[in-house]
């Protein structure tokens, strides 16, 4: 059995990734493949847990290494009882983020060591990385306009734009390391033009 390919799909506040998440999904589904749809920190009623602990807001001041490793035990779980025996069935996984967003947020936005995150990311994961991510880019003032208009804002929404540009700027700098891994889509256009691109990028992939 051909292992299943993994896609993960990644951006700022209010870049419009369940729209796109589920446009890449119909595509797919389309063309006879099964998908499985999850999403991180998350994917698992456990993995869920953390997430609640990750984005609810509370006095207690959130140590950023504590973050950093509930974001990853969320994925060991996520991992183990999602993704690998799905991928193992040859079922394909689209996540709606994954490891690049630590690298964004805890990395950039918070500014912990890269070092440390690929020592967490080899623990975690061993070799399987994502076979492609597409980063959805927008300007961070206008994702987080979006963003704020769909209510109560969680823990990481309401951190301040000088964080989101950060987060930003090390999704594009990952996409640029390394271009064969990743799609970096201007989100800014309108929602056709950028599945245009989408449709692309899976056109390549499937090939
Ligand atoms: P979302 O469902 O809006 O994507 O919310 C998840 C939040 O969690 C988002 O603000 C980014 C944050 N996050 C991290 O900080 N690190 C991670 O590794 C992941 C997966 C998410």
């Amino acid at each position: 059995m051909q292992r299943g390919k993994f896609l993960t799909i990644e951006g700022t506040e209010g870049v419009g990734k369940s729209t796109n998440l589920a446009f890449v999904a119909d595509w797919l589904r389309g063309r006879g493949i099964e998908v499985i749809i999850t999403r991180e920190p998350g994917g698992t009623p456990l993995a869920e847990e953390i997430r609640s602990l990750l984005l609810s807001k509370r006095e207690e001041p959130f140590d950023e290494t504590a973050e950093l490793l509930l974001v990853f035990a969320a994925r060991a779980q996520h991992l183990a009882q999602v993704i690998k025996p799905a991928l193992a069935r040859g079922a394909w996984v689209l996540s709606d983020r994954f490891t690049d967003a630590t690298f964004a947020y805890q990395g950039g936005g918070r500014g912990l060591s890269k070092a440390i995150i690929e020592q967490l990311e080899q623990l975690v994961q061993g070799d399987l990385r994502p076979d492609l991510t597409l980063i959805l880019d927008i300007d961070v003032e206008l994702g987080l306009n979006r963003a704020r208009q769909r209510g109560e804002l969680d823990r990481f929404e309401s951190e301040a734009v000088v964080f989101f540009e950060r987060v930003r700027a090390a999704y594009r700098q990952r996409a640029e390391s390394a271009p064969n891994r990743y799609a970096l889509v201007d989100a800014g256009k309108t929602l056709d033009e950028v599945q245009i691109e989408i449709d692309q990028v899976l056109t390549s992939l499937i090939g």
